[in-house]
């Protein structure tokens, strides 16, 4: 079972309806932010995640000349929540 975690920052949820029609199958959508690590603790702890994609992050290279700050605290900061959260809890692959 795949289930998609996004903040819904920059998506929405028909997007997921899309994949989903394209993919044929059904996915379960969690709405939390990467960089909430209690919330992944939770996702990963409740659906016995075995791996992990990491692809929420921001990536618009003139806004991040402009907040510099928010696309670190998101890229850099988020990315470490989320690895901190997967030692915790071990035995996820990962692709990052
Ligand atoms: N699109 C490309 O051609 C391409 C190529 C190489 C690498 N990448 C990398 O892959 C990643 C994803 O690219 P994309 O084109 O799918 O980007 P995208 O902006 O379409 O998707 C990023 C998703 O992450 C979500 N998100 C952002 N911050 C979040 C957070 N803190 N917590 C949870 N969800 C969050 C957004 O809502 C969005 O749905 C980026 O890091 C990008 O640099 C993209």
């Amino acid at each position: 079972m795949s289930s998609p975690v996004d903040n819904l920052s920059d998506s929405n949820e028909v997007s997921l309806e899309r994949v989903q029609s394209i993919c044929g199958r059904s996915l379960v959508f969690r709405h939390a932010d990467i960089r909430d690590e209690a919330a992944i603790y939770d996702i990963i702890r409740c659906c016995g995640v075995t791996a992990v994609v990491h692809l929420a992050g921001p990536k618009a290279a003139g806004e991040s000349n402009v907040q510099p700050m928010t696309y670190y605290e998101n890229n850099v900061l988020g990315t470490m929540r989320l690895v901190s959260v997967m030692t915790k809890t071990k035995g996820q692959e990962a692709c990052l």
